[in-house]
């Protein structure tokens, strides 16, 4: 497998792939590579021929008090993973590489960067639309995979891709779990054996919801008050955000209706967990 550190390699690589036919695809991450990374990759590789995978833990969407010194970094494994699910490229660029010093540029999606976890955490949504912009830039991919894990990221990057035109299709591929329901998150090697088990309110809460919504409850407040109910179960466990939204604009609504995001965050002792749900 290759590994790419700049991105003229990596724009490089690309066009000689497009030369011999058959689609591209890029599947973004940061690394610490565990089976929900696994899923992206997979389903790039049944649908591309080419498909690269990049790892770059992104200094622009950490605040200053969040975990970029500490992100774990698993290179090594992480090569192995994505060779084995199917990739022919890790793109691994240095810091400086995709920010040149001097790099004055950012990218900017108004009103949905500051609702849900952008609300809580100020401008990561700017570090993740600037960094994801630069990487379909240089990878000029036809496909581009991400995990509703991450369902604001995914409004922000879509709304970003429409509003940029920048032709890269946005794939979203489900949210793979632990057995006992954990979403599985490159931030869970944080949690102590206590915390393990209260981070599981979290799956709780939307599956608590599922229920509701399979039920035909509709009403907002109902579904908000249970999924609140249930936080309270694990009085350690303090929630960030419980919100039904509208998954495009990330406004709330009063009612359900297909499309609906249900989605959570919540500190597990010192880590930031989220989860969610998607109305069908
Ligand atoms: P990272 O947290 O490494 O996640 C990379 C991709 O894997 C994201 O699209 C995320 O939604 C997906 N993912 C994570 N956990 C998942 C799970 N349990 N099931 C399915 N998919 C899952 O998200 C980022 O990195 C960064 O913000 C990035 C887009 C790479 C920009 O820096």
């Amino acid at each position: 497998m290759e590994i790419l550190q700049t991105v003229a390699e990596l724009r490089a690589w690309s066009r000689e792939r497009r030369g011999q036919g058959g689609a591209i695809g890029l599947v973004p991450t940061m690394g610490a590579l565990h089976a929900g990374h696994a899923s992206l990759i997979r389903a790039a590789s049944h649908a591309c021929a080419h498909v690269v995978v990049s790892i770059f833990v992104n200094p622009t969407q950490f605040g200053p008090n969040e975990d970029f010194e500490r992100y774990p970094r698993s290179f090594g494994e992480d090569c192995r993973l994505a060779e084995a699910e199917g990739a022919e490229a890790v793109f691994a660029p240095a810091v400086e590489e995709l920010y040149p010093a001097g790099a004055a540029t950012y990218v900017e999606v108004s009103g949905l960067s500051v609702r849900l976890d952008g609300a809580s955490r100020p401008g990561h949504f700017r570090g993740v639309a600037t960094v994801v912009t630069k990487l379909l830039a240089a990878a000029e991919a036809d496909r581009a995979y991400f995990g509703q894990k991450d369902a604001a990221q995914v409004a922000v990057l879509r709304r970003m891709v429409a509003d940029l035109r920048l032709g890269t299709e946005l794939v979203v591929c489900p949210i793979v779990r632990e057995a006992d329901g954990l979403a599985l998150s490159s931030r869970n090697r944080y949690l102590n054996e206590a915390e393990r088990a209260q981070a599981l309110v979290l799956s709780r809460a939307v599956r608590r919801v599922e229920a509701l919504l399979k039920a035909g409850e509709r009403r907002a407040e109902v579904l908000l008050a249970a999924a609140r109910a249930t936080f309270a179960t694990e009085p350690e466990v303090r929630v960030d955000y419980v919100e039904l939204v509208d998954w495009g604009t990330l406004e709330p609504v009063e009612t359900a209706a297909p499309g609906t995001l249900f989605a959570v965050a919540a500190w597990v002792g010192a880590t930031r967990l989220i989860d969610n749900a998607v109305m069908g």
